[in-house]
Formats: C-alpha cells, sequence, structure tokens
C-alpha cells in the first residue's frame, strides 16, 4: 500500500469508527427510550406531552393552576415554558426528580435574540445580511440561556413575512425566502451547535405553517394560499430548519386553507415528519390545541386532543387538553397507544441528547449563570452585531459621519435616555436584572466623545399622544448646536406577538417635531427605532441623513455613537419592502409581472396599479447606503448555454471608491423568462458581503446551479425548465447593475 492509499484507508477507518460511535450512541439512547417507556403508565407517558406556563410570563390567557408542584411530582408534566434562572429551574427540577421515574424536565424560553445580553431584533440582524454574525449571536444567546437553566429556546422564528401590519415581522428574517433559508440554518446552528454541549439549547423553528401570511397582517388570523406558493414561498425556510438539525418545531395559531395548523396532519405529519424525515418533536403554540374549538374545527376539548395528536402535535403548551383527555382517547379506541408512544419517545430522546438522565442540573450550575450573563466577549459581539444592523437610509451631502471635533451636538427625542426601549419586544427580563447594564442612546454618545463636545439634551416629545409641551426647549436645545441628532420611532411593544396595526406611520406628533427642528436651519441627523417598516414619507423626504436603527438591544447606544461617527461604516440593507402608504401592503419585490404590468410612474389607467400613489416603494428590498462609494465592473458570464448538471459562474468587480473602508452587499437574483408557471420577476438567489478597503476593489464569482433555477411547477415538482434566464447582479432588487441573459439546455 502506497503512502497515499494508506492515508485514505486510515480515512476510512476513522469515519468508519466515527460514525459506529455516533450510531452506537443513537442505538444506546433508541434503547434507553424504549426501555424507559416500558416502564411507564399511560398517566406518566401523557405527564411527558404536557407543558405547563411557570406563572411568571405569560403570552397567552393563563390558567392559574396551584397544584403545579403536585402533578410535577406524579410524572404528569414533561416541560415547563418561562422558568429561568439556576434557582428557579432547580427548584422545579427538584421536583421532578421526586417523582417515581425522575424523568427531567425541560425548561423552554422565547430567548429570541439574546438573553441578558440582548441582541438586535431578529428582524434588524437579519439586515446586516451576516450570517456568521447571526449564528454568533444566537451562540451567545444560548450561552447565557444554558447558563441560566434552559433547554429550549423558541425560535427562531422562520416565517417568511410581506405585511408590515403583522407586528410579529420583527421576529423574523423579512420577505425573501432564499435569505430566510439561509438565516434559518444559521441560527438553528447557532443555537444548538452540538446538542448536549453545555452550551446549547435546543432550537425550535416556528410557526409551522404560513403564520406570517395572515389575513391582513392581524395576529392569529387565517391563511389561505395555494399550495404552491406554501411550497415555494413559505415552507423552505421550514425545511432548511430541519436539514440544519433543528431539535423542535412549534406550529402555529393560524388555520391553512381551512384546517388550524395544530391539527393539520398534512403540514405535521405528511410533510414535516414523513417527507422531510424530521425525528424531533412538535410543540403546539401556546393554548393553540384548545383554541381549536374556537376555529370551529372541533366540538370540544376530547375531539381538539383528537385533532393535535392525530396530526402530529407531540406536546401540549398550556390547553390541557393532552392532560385531560388522551387517557379517554386510548380508552375509546380513537387512537392508539403507540400514537402516545411516538410522541413521548421523540420527547424522551430530546432530553437525553441533552444530557438531563445523567445531570438533570446539567444547565443549572450558578457559577457557570454568574460568569456567562453579559461578559465582555458577549457584549462586544451584540456591539458588533448591533452596528452591523443598522440601515443608512439616507445621507445628503455627506452629512454622516459626524465629526468627534464637533463642540456642542443635540441629541433630541423620546428615545434618547431610555433603557429598556432599546431591547425591543421578546427580550427577557432575567430575574434578579435591572435595566442600567443596557446603554442608552445618551451613554453611548457620552461613551464616544471627549470632554471637548458638549452634548444636549430635550426630550422634546413622548414617542405617542399629542403634548407638544417640550417642543419650545427642544428647539432651544437645537439653536444651540451645531448638529442635531434626532431620535425617533415606535415603543418597544408597538411590534410583537397581537401588536398589529393599521397604522404604521411614526406615532403621536415625533414628525412634527422634525419639522420644527428642521425649521431652525441646523442640520438634522435621524434615528429611526421601530420593530417593522414604518411609513414616514415627511421624514424621508426632508431629514437631510436617517439611520434606521430598530431595537438594536443592550449595546445600542455604543452602536449607534460606532456609526454615527463613522467608526463603523453602515453596510445594512433592508430585507423587507418599505411601502409608502399602508394602501400598498402588502407590497414585495419578487412579485410576478401580471398581464398589465407597470414599468413606471408615468403610466397611466388600465394597468395593475394604484392611481393615487406611485407604483415604487419608499426602499427596496436591498436597499441600504454606506458612508463610502463601491462600482461595479467587469461582468462576465463564463457561458451563455448551460445544462441541467452544469453550472454557470457569473462573476463582477467591486470598486471601493470612496473615502472609507467599507462593505457592501452584493446581490445575484434570477428570472425565469417564460415558464409552465408564472415566475417572480426578480428573485433572489444569492449574495456575497465583501469588505473592501479604500481604493481597493475585489472580483467575487457566483455559482449558478440546477437548484437556483428551479421552481414548483403547477403539479408540484419541484423542475428546472429549459429556456431563457434573466441573471442580474445589483446593489438592491431595484439597483441592478447588470443583466444578461443565459440559456437552459437540455
Ligand atoms: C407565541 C410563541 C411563543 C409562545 C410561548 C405564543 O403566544 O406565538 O411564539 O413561543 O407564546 O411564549
Amino acid at each position: 500500500m502506497n503512502i497515499k492509499n494508506a492515508n485514505k484507508f486510515i480515512l476510512v477507518l476513522m469515519l468508519s469508527v466515527f460514525f459506529a460511535n455516533t450510531n452506537a450512541q443513537q442505538k444506546t439512547i433508541d434503547q434507553k427510550v424504549a426501555a424507559l417507556l416500558k416502564q411507564m403508565t399511560i398517566e406518566e407517558k401523557i405527564g411527558q406531552l404536557n407543558q405547563y406556563n411557570d406563572d411568571a410570563d405569560a403570552t397567552g390567557p393563563t390558567t392559574v393552576d396551584n397544584d403545579k408542584a403536585n402533578q410535577i411530582r406524579k410524572g404528569q408534566v414533561g416541560s415547563l415554558l418561562n422558568a429561568k434562572g439556576t434557582v428557579r429551574t432547580r427548584s422545579w427540577q427538584k421536583i421532578a426528580m421526586e417523582s417515581r421515574l425522575k424523568i427531567p424536565l425541560l425548561f423552554g424560553l422565547d430567548v429570541i435574540h439574546g438573553y441578558k445580553t440582548t441582541f438586535p431584533i431578529p428582524l434588524a440582524e437579519a439586515a446586516s445580511w451576516d450570517l456568521d454574525a447571526m449564528q454568533l449571536g444566537a451562540r451567545i444567546a444560548a450561552t447565557e440561556a444554558s447558563a441560566s437553566g434552559i433547554h429550549w429556546t423558541f425560535a427562531p422564528m422562520v416565517d417568511i413575512a410581506r405585511d408590515p401590519r403583522w407586528g410579529r415581522i420583527m421576529e423574523g428574517a423579512g420577505e425573501d425566502t432564499y435569505l430566510g433559508c439561509k438565516i434559518a440554518e444559521a441560527r438553528v446552528k447557532g443555537f444548538q451547535g452540538k446538542l448536549g454541549d453545555i452550551n446549547s439549547v435546543m432550537a425550535c423553528a416556528k410557526h409551522f405553517a404560513a403564520y406570517g401570511a395572515a389575513v391582513g397582517g392581524r395576529d392569529y388570523n387565517s391563511v389561505d394560499m395555494s399550495d404552491r406558493q406554501l411550497w415555494e414561498v413559505y415552507l423552505p425556510p421550514f425545511k432548511a430548519a430541519v436539514d440544519a438539525g433543528a431539535a423542535t418545531f412549534m406550529n402555529s395559531f393560524n388555520d391553512l386553507n381551512g384546517v388550524p395548523a395544530t391539527g393539520n396532519k398534512m403540514l405535521q405529519r405528511d410533510i414535516l415528519k414523513g417527507k422531510w424525515g424530521f425525528k424531533g418533536f412538535v410543540v403546539s403554540d401556546w393554548g393553540s390545541i384548545g383554541e381549536m374549538q374556537n376555529h370551529g374545527s372541533v366540538k370540544n376539548e376530547y375531539e381538539a386532543a383528537l385533532s393535535a395528536i392525530t396530526a402530529g402535535s407531540d406536546m401540549d403548551m398550556e390547553s390541557r387538553c393532552y392532560k385531560n383527555n388522551l387517557t379517554k382517547l386510548v380508552a375509546d379506541k380513537k387512537i392508539s397507544i403507540a400514537l402516545i408512544d411516538d410522541a413521548v419517545s421523540r420527547i424522551l430522546k430530546k432530553k437525553f441528547e441533552l444530557g438531563l438522565f445523567d445531570d438533570p442540573y446539567k444547565y443549572c450550575n450558578a457559577d457557570r449563570e454568574t460568569a456567562a450573563l453579559n461578559n465582555t466577549t458577549h457584549v462586544a459581539a451584540a456591539r458588533d452585531m448591533a452596528k452591523k444592523s443598522i440601515i443608512l437610509l439616507k445621507n445628503e451631502n455627506n452629512i454622516l459621519p459626524l465629526s468627534k471635533a464637533l463642540k456642542t451636538i443635540a441629541l433630541i427625542g423620546p428615545m434618547v435616555k431610555q433603557l429598556k426601549q432599546n431591547k425591543g419586544f421578546w427580550d427577557v427580563d432575567v430575574p434578579g436584572v435591572d435595566s442600567n447594564f443596557i446603554v442608552s442612546q445618551w451613554k453611548g454618545l457620552q461613551n464616544k466623545l471627549g470632554a471637548n463636545t458638549n452634548l444636549l439634551y430635550a426630550k422634546g416629545c413622548n414617542i405617542e399622544g399629542n403634548d407638544k409641551s417640550g417642543f419650545a426647549e427642544a428647539i432651544e436645545v437645537a439653536k444651540q448646536a451645531e448638529v442635531v441628532v434626532f431620535s425617533m420611532g415606535e415603543k418597544r411593544d408597538m411590534s410583537g406577538e397581537a401588536k398589529s396595526r393599521s397604522d404604521i406611520s411614526i406615532p403621536g406628533v415625533q414628525e412634527e417635531l422634525l419639522k420644527e427642528l428642521l425649521a431652525t436651519g441646523k442640520p438634522v441627523v435621524v434615528l429611526i427605532h421601530a420593530g417593522r417598516p414604518l411609513v414616514f414619507n415627511y421624514t424621508a423626504d426632508n431629514a437631510p441623513a436617517i439611520l434606521y436603527t430598530w431595537w438594536l438591544g443592550s449595546e445600542a447606544g455604543n452602536a449607534i455613537a460606532d456609526v454615527l461617527f463613522g467608526d463603523y461604516n453602515p453596510a445594512a440593507k433592508t430585507t423587507t419592502t418599505f411601502p409608502r402608504s399602508v394602501g400598498q401592503v402588502p407590497i414585495y419585490y419578487n412579485h410576478f409581472n401580471t398581464g398589465r404590468p407597470v414599468t413606471n410612474d408615468k403610466e397611466h389607467l388600465y394597468r395593475s396599479a394604484y392611481n393615487d400613489l406611485s407604483i415604487y416603494p419608499k426602499y427596496a428590498f436591498g436597499y441600504g447606503l454606506s458612508y463610502t462609494k463601491f462600482e461595479y465592473s467587469n461582468f462576465a458570464l463564463n457561458k451563455k448555454t448551460v445544462k441541467a448538471n452544469e453550472t454557470i459562474e457569473a462573476s463582477v468587480t467591486i470598486a471601493n471608491t470612496g473615502k472609507y473602508d467599507g462593505e457592501e452587499i452584493v446581490q445575484l437574483y434570477l428570472k425565469d423568462k417564460v415558464a409552465s408557471s408564472v415566475r417572480p420577476i426578480i428573485e433572489l438567489k444569492d449574495f456575497k458581503k465583501i469588505f473592501i478597503k479604500s481604493g481597493e476593489s475585489k472580483t467575487i464569482k457566483f455559482v449558478i446551479d440546477k437548484e437556483k433555477l428551479s421552481f414548483y411547477n403547477t403539479q408540484l415538482q419541484w423542475v428546472a425548465e429549459p429556456g431563457d434566464f434573466e441573471l442580474m447582479i445589483g446593489a438592491a432588487s431595484n439597483d441592478i447593475k447588470w443583466k444578461e441573459v443565459f440559456e437552459l439546455v437540455k
């Protein structure tokens, strides 16, 4: 055997040992689960499917139950949600250890964008298009949460959202399916790492499925959509989560084409557990099993439990329908015990994989908790993520970045001195932690600027309401400054669950105050804090500089200061279309052409558009500015025809011709020009975020394969049809720098 072959042999040997070990480990877990199952009474089995809220936080109707501890002791509860901290989780776990079979509890929590160290809201993070940073953010959230007793986060939310009226748009990656898949994968990997590692928590892809398409953006509402759209737009991020190894799924509140998702067999049993081979377990959403009575798909809780368990919902979050009805359903022979065993096994398996049977207090180490929460490494990562999430929407006459040599800066607005506001919805209130660790915008600027700069402050107005009594002071303060930074937007709980709004303009009198500030003639930089794309035409048209600063988390103030003063050059780009009016909603970039397409505002009548509005959104998908300038050149395709089993490569050179180093998000779009099913006018199929020093350039290459050319035809087959494709490379969906056609041949 020569050296090369010997090396190959060793590699094969190592791989077989590795796979044999993994298989053996899995086998032992399967065997352990089977052995445990044999010892369990039906009541104990059903207990594993039962999840209660720890009384602290609630996002749904709560059932006061003073008997929880007793039920845990009897093995009638498998999981608690909203129990936080090593002290609290340990005390519950101790009770579980008093049960006959000592099956540990699972502690689940909505760790959506950080635990104590709070990262930007997910929609803001998505705007960074920085998958590594998002993965790291999820990893840090998992590290802190797992140190604080948590085993399982109800994240990521991978719902595609095309309607900014829907408050939960803040929780996802935006409107695009391709980007949504990439972000789903990054977040699942970040949260989970390798399940069982001390810093890992189980991820939960939610809400399965199509929750983001609720009628009119009204939370919890119905969804009626074609199978083709479901498969093409809404399901792929869930499939990406399965492929990334997501341990759990959560179903959704909505009905899908008349069948509540919680009782939807096609979704959970046929697609998720069948076609996709998902081996984890599905938790219902809060009370969603019982809510099927309100939907009108079942008569009572007995039927609700039957519908959900048959459809593949394994764990009942807070509705108690399983606890109260599954035994009878088995006795009545409506369901087999095998169905229950399957659900129980899926849950027990995860408890074994997490290592909870070896040590139920594995994630309950108070020293680790103290060391992990908001440590300096985590704080640095949160600041980095926050500055990467800020979108520069406008920068007339290069007002930004501001000079650190400015003598007087006025910081005005209702957000300036706020702490908790910066965290945004779905933050975690960690027990025993006050808000002082959060860096306010005021503090962030103070940290940045030396003693030579005089920072002035006026609140000016509230976020909501009509009170203008603070205007005069704000105007006075503005007049004394060289530059005004005006901080406005939504309150942190205006976007989030059950936070749908029909009016998504800037609340209160904030834009009126801006008008007065602009009238002073001072340069005004506007910061907009929000959980969704807002409508702010006055600001967009009149303020010289705008940064979309979302809810950036606990390092908000520092990150904003980094961007304002040019220590970081903003690179983020929108991942949702920003409408110019609620009347345009839903508006998304990857729509069909229709038979009466509109190509510019001047066309009129008998076209598919509103007659009283521009056809354009305020900001298109993929849009965002930089302090520097990028020029695109040297476009090339390596061939003009491609076979399905081949790839085709497109390359482009990007030069940084401005004064600042910076990152550019280069976007690749495709359009299938003629197909058996109508195709969108443009679809994101790849992107690259690249750093280029001022004066330098980089050439990048995109590889297009069959997958990128495929779509679901009307028979729901995933096909790449021969014919012409238009390839587009650009800086935004509405800023295409180059187009070229190639042909897919048989
Ligand atoms: C939400 C879920 C969340 C659950 C637990 C529900 O109301 O829809 O996303 O995970 O509450 O807090």
